[in-house]
């Protein structure tokens, strides 16, 4: 049956009308990335934003352009769209990365601490009683990507910013190593670990050669197994994901053996592990995480950013986004993630006309699933994998609107295989997989069209 309509049958006998009595929601925003340098020149025309490095700006309005980083206008109109879209969250999940992408002589310590702390006050403002989560982000140092594994005058002072946010038991964690974990919301039978896998980032030259970084790995193990004793049910918070980049292939952040570390943690715990949020990659995507025997034991939900930035990676073609921000709903007894719904700025549009944001779409609606559990997020990746209306609408949801081109044959490799496959080895093995079995269809056609002329003459 064709797709779409296969799609649209589907919309009507599943009307949505399952009970939500324990629902409750909040917030998970990433990737800000402030630039106090960007300025409109020539009359609105263009703009001058260091993290553009050069690059012509083509888009330039007052809510940013596509190639810098995000200018206050941006920073403000986000958090005030929180605030009118969701005014009382249960919390924030605030997953890091303040600053613009700039050489490291444009920052500096003093530079890096005022931004954190500008956008500390700007939520702080906005959600004066809102439990926030917050995360480093490789960005959230001087000098950038190099977050040290001991006590440092940096983690010292961001602790400070955040000490209204912090339990006096995560301060201590926090000065130490940047992570720290307490019980959701202080409810019993409820708890957040927020991880700083900065220290896992093949970037990080400090952590190169550490088994361990500041203990990180082996306190999160005790943390999960006296939850699990404890009964109770967590949700995992961090910027720097595991797994592989879906815009480049065979593109990693972490280290491999930190890499290892991290699923063998998931798998040993994932029976209380009820949900990971992510950033870093400022696309959204989610990763799988499966048990040895393949079942789906865990989902890993990438959020995209605000910052429109395009990134300079190599390799990435044309790789901006619109600014976005989301709303998860869940569970508040079991953790259970029951949708995600996400906002976004047609930046384009806000710099022509005004800031609207708007609904860019519900997980259950656009990929009909019951929820995001483990097992619906197989399925939702299962739909992507193999129907191309499917594929189509995740790819324009990958950059949240900003590249509608079609997602081709090697690009459904790139996103599938770093959605299904968080390990190195078995990344690889997909990407070979895929690819085998993608010529297929070219080599039949070929055979095919061979034979056929072959009759024809
Ligand atoms: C859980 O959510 C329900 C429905 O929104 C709400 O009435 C209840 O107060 C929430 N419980 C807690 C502990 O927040
Ligand atoms: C912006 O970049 C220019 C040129 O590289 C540099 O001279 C200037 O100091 C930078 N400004 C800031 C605030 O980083
Ligand atoms: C940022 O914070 C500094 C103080 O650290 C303050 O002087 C400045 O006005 C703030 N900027 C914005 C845009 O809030
Ligand atoms: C957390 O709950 C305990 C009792 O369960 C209470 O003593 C404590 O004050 C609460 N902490 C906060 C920050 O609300
Ligand atoms: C964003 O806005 C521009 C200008 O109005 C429009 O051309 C474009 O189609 C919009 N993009 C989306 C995804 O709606
Ligand atoms: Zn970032
Ligand atoms: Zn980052």
């Amino acid at each position: 049956m064709d797709c779409m309509l296969k799609v649209l049958i589907l919309a009507i006998l599943s009307g949505n009308c399952y009970g939500k009595l324990l629902t409750g929601s909040f917030w998970h925003i990433t990737d800000l990335h402030w630039d106090p340098t960007y300025r409109l020149v020539d009359g609105n025309s263009g703009s001058v934003c260091n993290s553009s490095g050069n690059r012509p700006t083509t888009h330039a309005g007052t809510f940013g352009d596509y190639v810098c980083d995000s200018p206050w206008d941006l920073i403000s109109s986000s958090v005030h769209a929180m605030k009118n879209i969701l005014p009382e969250p249960d919390f924030i999940l605030w997953t890091g990365d303040d600053t613009p992408h700039v050489p490291n002589e444009n920052l500096g310590e003093e530079a890096v601490l005022r931004i954190i702390g500008n956008l500390t006050n700007i939520i702080k403002t906005l959600f004066p009683k809102t439990k926030v989560y917050s995360a480093l982000g490789n960005h959230d140092y001087h000098p950038k990507s190099q977050l040290p594994p001991t006590e440092n005058n940096m983690y010292e002072q961001i602790q400070k910013l955040w000490e209204d946010w912090l339990d006096p038991a995560s301060r201590n964690t926090f000065k130490k190593g940047g992570y720290y974990t307490e019980k959701l919301l202080n409810q019993t039978g409820l708890r957040v670990l927020v991880l700083n896998t900065n220290l896992y980032y093949d970037q990080n030259k400090i952590t190169e050669n550490m088994k361990d970084p500041a203990d990180q790995f082996k306190w999160a193990d005790q943390v999960l197994s006296e939850a699990s004793k404890n009964n109770e049910k967590v949700y995992i918070v961090g910027h720097v994901p595991p797994g592989f980049f879906e815009k480049k292939r065979h593109k990693p952040w972490f280290r491999s053996e930190f890499n290892n570390q991290y699923i063998k943690l998931i798998q040993k715990h994932h029976d209380i592990i009820i949900g990971q949020f992510f950033g870093h990659h400022h696309t959204d995507s989610f990763r799988m995480f499966y048990s040895t025997s393949g079942s789906p034991i865990s989902a890993m939900f990438l959020t995209p950013g605000v910052t429109p930035w395009k990134t300079t990676l190599p390799g990435v073609v044309d790789g901006a986004n619109n600014p976005a921000i989301r709303v998860f709903e869940y569970n508040n007894k079991t953790l259970l993630v029951e949708d995600i719904v996400t906002y976004y700025l047609n930046l384009t549009y806000a710099n022509i006309a005004h800031a609207r944001w708007e609904k860019e779409y519900r997980l259950t609606e656009a990929f009909r699933v019951p929820d995001a559990s483990p097992v619906s997020m197989h399925r939702v990746l299962d739909q992507i994998a193999h129907q191309n209306c499917y594929l189509q609408k995740y790819y324009g949801f990958n950059s949240v609107n900003y590249d509608l081109s079609e997602c081709n044959a090697d690009c459904r490799i790139d996103h599938v295989c770093a959605m299904r496959e968080v390990g190195f080895e078995a990344y690889e093995h997909c990407v070979q997989k895929e690819e085998a079995s993608s010529t297929v269809p070219a080599i039949l056609t070929i055979v095919f069209a061979l034979s056929v002329s072959l009759w024809g003459s």
